[in-house]
């Protein structure tokens, strides 16, 4: 391409080492149609003639068209996939070909192809977040009174409902379908027409090109439009939460699997067994999904990594934001892909999950609102409580079994009525604050990600 300038050829080893061709062959789609998209605002500006237009189009289209059939190869000896679509093109339709890349630079074209492919990207990820959401409230429905520990510190601490819990979680991916929304209108302006650096002297119009391509509006300064890759990085910020959130979820499903909680049986098609022990069934795709966000999070840090020392404008090292932003995205896809049918077809043991919410001493919080509501001082009910509990460790006792009369020991105020009281029901029902686990909290939050879907 630039042979009128050198003496001699790349070295073959530098030639590879310079290649992009085998990650950035991805965005085949993206870049033909921006090639289209630039034809035609070229031909519009009086750049390019109607017919040198219409070569183009029908040039590209046939190229998109023979690699979407299987007919054509991507050249893998191509430096990137831009180049292979412009030598593609002026093979097939001639010199007319070589008049595309007017008024551009690779530099744009590229900064605008990977937006365009996140775009698509992002489209999926929000939709398969949905999958999810909707896997989740599902099973929230099913569990909306089976009670279970919930836990500080990962110890017993109050009753709660399965369907709580769940729908914490819902919250949490909720937040990570808005948060992606937002870095896609953000990222949604074209920078094709910043050219190299600084514009162009040809009297091109960008906001049309943008249009053509479903832009919201065109990047205002030149440098920044090639330079700035803020949208990869926000959009891997966002995918490293949302595996955060899976991550912690697949913990607790590993811990619930376990033959030591019993809460919850994973399907046998997201299970593994063991080479050598015939009796195990290991959660290996929750475990892997945990694993996964390590790498996610790498990917973050390799791209923020190659960022922080740059110099306006565009630097091959920016060349490397493509595979660590491909790989979040894949990463992610595979793990919701996995995750939401593995919600859906995870059995639920609401027995062990009772059985376990009966001990512990998990009323005790509700013993003590018991005695502060007949009157006495929140802190001298606690210390009332503490002492009861500790009575009952002592005699191999839980709340419920205490008997009226060792309770009168403790605190006269106790009356029959505290057994109905710390019943677990009683604990989840009458917690009735906005946003607790009690049951018109928990369908309101129902109705809000049914509503969000
Ligand atoms: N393959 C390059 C990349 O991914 C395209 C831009 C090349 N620009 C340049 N001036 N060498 O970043």
């Amino acid at each position: 391409m630039w042979a009128g300038r050198f003496q001699k050829a790349l070295d073959k080893e530098a030639d590879d080492f310079n290649s992009s061709i085998h990650f950035d062959c991805k965005m085949y789609k993206q870049d033909i149609k921006g090639s289209i998209a630039h034809a035609k605002m070229l031909c519009k500006q009086g750049i390019i003639s109607e017919e040198e237009k219409d070569i183009l189009v029908n040039g590209l289209n046939s190229i998109l068209t023979d690699i979407e059939k299987g007919d054509l190869q991507i050249d893998m000896l191509a430096e990137d996939i831009h180049m292979f679509v412009e030598a593609e093109l002026t093979k097939r339709v001639g010199d007319t070909g070589k008049k595309l890349h007017t008024a551009r630079s690779r530099n744009d074209q590229v900064a605008l192809d990977v937006r365009m492919y996140l775009r698509d990207e992002v489209d999926e990820v929000c939709s398969l977040i949905k999958d999810l959401l909707k896997a989740i409230v599902e099973k929230a429905e099913q569990n909306k009174s089976t009670i279970l520990p919930g836990y500080t510190h990962l110890q017993r601490a109050q009753p709660i409902v399965f369907a709580h819990h769940l729908l914490a979680y819902a919250m949490m991916f909720s937040r990570d379908f808005d948060r992606l929304q937002d870095a896609v209108k953000r990222m949604n302006l074209s920078p094709i027409g910043c050219c190299a650096l600084a514009g162009t002297t040809f009297n091109t119009d960008r906001y049309f090109e943008a249009e053509q391509l479903g832009f919201d509006g065109i990047t205002l300064n030149s440098l920044d439009g090639v330079s700035d890759r803020d949208f990869c990085v926000e959009i891997m910020s966002d995918i490293s939460i949302i595996m955060m959130h899976l991550s912690r979820f697949s913990e607790e499903i590993i811990l619930w699997s376990s033959l030591e909680f019993s809460f919850v049986e994973l399907d046998d098609a997201y299970t593994t067994g063991s080479s050598i022990m015939p009796q195990k069934k290991n959660s290996d795709i929750a475990e892997l999904v945990r694993g996964k966000t390590g790498r996610v999070y790498g990917d973050l840090m390799a791209l923020l990594t190659t960022l922080k020392g740059l110099p306006l404008a565009y630097n091959k090292d920016m060349q490397e934001d493509k595979e660590a932003v491909f790989d979040s995205i894949e990463t992610v896809k595979k793990c919701l892909k996995n995750f939401a049918p593995m919600i859906a077809t995870m059995k639920v043991k609401a027995d062990n999950m009772y059985k376990a919410a009966q001990g512990g001493f998990i009323n005790a919080t509700d013993l003590a609102d018991y005695l502060a509501k007949k009157g006495l001082p929140f802190r001298t009910a606690y210390k009332i409580v503490g002492q009861l509990v500790a009575y009952c460790i002592a005699n191999d006792k839980v709340l419920d079994t205490v008997t009226l009369e060792e309770y009168k020991q403790f605190s006269d105020v106790f009356e029959n009525d505290l057994y109905e009281e710390i019943s677990l029901e009683t604990c989840v029902n009458k917690r009735v604050s906005a946003g607790g686990t009690g049951p018109e909290s928990v369908e309101k939050q129902i109705e809000f990600i049914k509503s969000l879907l």
